[in-house]
């Protein structure tokens, strides 16, 4: 974990991207935000009552840490406008109204939302990443960003994935590191997005895992073993995914549908697939459903002795990622870096 984490914070200095942090309430945050200053890993956004934060943060020095009070900044009703103009149309699933009447409630969204308040920020240039999610569900982390950020070109799907790091030697992971997805937001992804999560997973590979992907689209069937699945049509799904993300991406090296072994074991994929060059091969993990990817990620941690860094979220326009709630402090200075980096 040491190394990668270390080459990813080496490369969030050389950047100084501009991180916001809407948690000021949060101890953890606020001390993470002066420590990645401090190390210079990016300049840090946070918001709150700059009174309020040093108050409740007596002995955290927060020299550079750039405070913004949403209730004063005069950005306030450009973010508003902006919000307005974002969601007209769209209707408050609950109250099946407008979700915003006027500029005025949009207003007034924000001052109650300060994620939404920074992805509007991240949405104008005036950040270049948000992280959040130290004190917040996943669910009201990522929903601004879906309503107002939304995906990147050529990617429907926001999704996460895991960045799996090796404590030991291990023949079918000769890089030691390997990328895992989606294990926390699609629960039961169709074949248009798996094919989003493997394109999204192989950037993910590259920018933080540092890897030059080799994409397995994973089953419990490879090519074709396993096409009795009268019931869930989950192998004609992986199926049909990697006819998409091959389309999609015709350079990126990825291939399915694969067992697990027949992914990572040399001798099972010359036996099964001879002709894939994914096969036996593969560093990068494409789980059929939410079920299959969080519990497989969890094995590998338990099981296996890997270090999992994520959830690392992929695929919005500009970078959001969501904390645990369980989140350290040293967390929050890992996910500003990666954050960082996404925004290159
Ligand atoms: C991702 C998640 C938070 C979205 O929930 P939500 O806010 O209820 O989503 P909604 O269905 O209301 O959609 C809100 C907007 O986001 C968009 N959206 C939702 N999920 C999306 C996705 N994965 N990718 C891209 N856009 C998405 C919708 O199209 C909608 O857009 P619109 O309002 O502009 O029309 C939800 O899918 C979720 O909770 N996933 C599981 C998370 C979880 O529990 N993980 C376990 C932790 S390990």
């Amino acid at each position: 974990m040491a190394n990668v984490l270390e080459s990813i914070k080496l490369n969030a200095k050389s950047l100084n991207k501009n991180v916001v942090l809407p948690e000021g309430e949060d101890s953890r945050v606020v001390e993470a935000a002066a420590q990645a200053v401090k190390e210079g890993l990016a300049t840090v956004t946070l918001l709150g009552n700059p009174e309020e934060i040093k108050k409740n943060n007596p002995s955290v020095d927060l020299e550079g840490v750039v405070i913004v009070d949403p209730v004063t900044d005069e950005r306030t009703a450009k973010y508003a406008e902006m919000l307005f103009e974002a969601r007209k149309g769209k209707i408050n699933k609950k109250t099946g109204l407008p979700e915003y009447a006027d500029v005025e409630e949009a207003k007034k969204g924000i001052l109650k939302d300060y994620t939404m308040y920074g992805a509007l920020m991240l949405k104008a240039g005036d950040v270049d990443g948000l992280v959040s999610g130290a004190c917040h569900s996943t669910a009201n982390t990522l929903r601004p960003g879906l309503q107002v950020i939304k995906t990147a070109p050529g990617i429907n799907t926001v999704s996460s994935s895991f960045v799996m790091i090796a404590d030991r030697e291990n023949k079918y992971n000769p890089d030691g590191v390997a990328v895992f997805a989606d294990c926390a937001i699609n629960i039961e992804p169709d074949a248009q997005q798996l094919a989003d999560i493997a394109i999204s997973s192989a950037d993910t590979a590259r920018k933080i895992a540092g890897i030059e992907p080799r994409v397995a689209m994973l089953s419990f069937s490879t090519k074709g073993s396993g096409n009795d699945d009268k019931f869930f049509r989950s192998v004609p799904k992986m199926q049909e995914a990697t006819r998409i993300a091959k389309e999609q991406a015709p350079d990126l090296i990825l291939d399915g549908e694969f067992q697990f072994d027949a992914a990572v074991a040399p001798e099972v994929g010359k036996l099964k697939a001879p002709e894939s060059k994914v096969a036996g091969n593969a560093n990068v993990f494409i789980f059929p459903n939410i079920n299959a990817g969080n519990i497989g990620y969890k094995i590998a941690q338990r099981f296996g002795g890997y270090l999992a860094l994520g959830p690392i979220c992929q695929g919005f326009a500009k970078p959001i990622n969501d904390l645990s709630r369980g989140c350290s402090v040293e967390d929050v200075i890992a996910v500003i870096a990666i954050t960082a980096l996404q925004a290159k």
